[in-house]
């Protein structure tokens, strides 16, 4: 039998399509349970989460401070490093030691690619990486996946066009990691300096993957069923003014869904600055609120499974 008992959750790489499955069965079982039940459950009475996040977040603190309050249990942690011992000249690792003593599980987020895994290395309870830097966030996209499946009903058969900042942007890296188990075709539509990495690329290909780049985000739209927007990733630029060069490189606006494609499902991990007008929010297809949503539901799926209570 398939389990996460016990797993840290680090990257879009490290699921076989069976714990997908799971992980997808379990947010939809408690999507249901919250429906019947708005006031939560009680799976988690006395556990405590560590919501540890370096890095600006709206939606992935409180979505997971959410899930786990939802599930029974409770959450220690802080927004800024500005506030912790950090700004002394503690280490990564022995703050990750010391939270280790009072909590079950870790919900974290920082600005270096790989201080997830820094900090799984040295936790001896699970930890849920909600964003290193340019690197992952792959709760992020596995809460997209049930987002797909709760907008158009299936994954297998789409044409799912990943567009903005496919360099910087780590639920995009996550993403694809994800959606390489299912029969998915991949658009790619980024500036030149913003195209997906290569290696990334590259893996998707030799794994037998469709995956088509072009900047034309118009040419795309006719033929895709999702289109995932993202921003360009700011704090990610060394060149101020490179940023400024790319920031309105794409630009969603009603107008082209309903002149290219009135059925386009929209999606945006959020925050929006630019690449989505308002006048969007309005149409069936715009699910980026909805997915946010989604995030409590997939979140409570991870935190039951890795701590091993379902
Ligand atoms: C994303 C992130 O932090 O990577 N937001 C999120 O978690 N929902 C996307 C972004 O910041 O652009």
């Amino acid at each position: 039998m398939v389990s996460l008992k016990g797993k840290d959750i680090l990257d879009g790489a490290q699921f076989s399509r069976e714990e997908i499955d799971l992980i997808m069965e379990v947010a939809k079982d408690f999507k249901k349970k919250l429906a019947e039940k708005p006031g939560g459950l009680d799976l988690l009475r006395g556990y405590v989460m560590a919501a540890l996040f370096f890095e600006p977040s709206t939606r992935t603190r409180l979505s997971f401070e959410t899930a786990m309050h939802r599930l029974g249990g409770s959450v220690i942690g802080f927004s800024s490093a500005e506030s912790t011992s950090i700004s002394k000249g503690e280490t990564l690792e022995d703050t990750i030691r010391t939270v280790d003593q009072y909590v079950d599980l870790f919900a974290m987020r920082h600005p270096a690619i790989g201080s997830a895994k820094r900090a799984a290395e040295v936790a001896t309870h699970p930890v849920l990486n909600g964003g290193d830097g340019a690197g992952q966030h792959p709760t992020q996209a596995l809460l997209d996946l049930f987002t797909i499946y709760n907008e158009c009903g299936k994954v297998d058969g789409a044409t799912i066009v990943l567009c903005g900042d496919l360099k910087n942007g780590r639920t995009v890296h996550s993403g694809v990691d994800i959606y390489k188990h299912f029969d998915t075709k991949l658009v790619f539509v980024a500036p030149e300096q913003l195209a997906m990495p290569r290696e990334i690329v590259e893996k998707l290909r030799a794994q037998g993957k469709t995956v088509v780049e072009t900047t034309s985000l118009e040419d795309a739209i006719k033929d895709a069923d999702i289109l995932y927007m993202t921003r360009i990733q700011k704090e990610r630029f060394a060149d101020v003014a490179e940023y400024e060069r790319l920031k309105g490189s794409y630009i969603l606006t009603r107008e082209m869904i309903e002149r290219l494609n009135p059925n386009l499902t929209v999606m945006h991990p959020l925050p929006r600055v630019n690449e989505i007008t308002t006048d969007v929010d309005d149409l069936p297809g715009a699910a980026f609120f909805r997915q946010a949503g989604n995030g409590v539901y997939v979140r409570m799926a991870l935190i039951a499974l890795v701590l091993g209570v379902i």
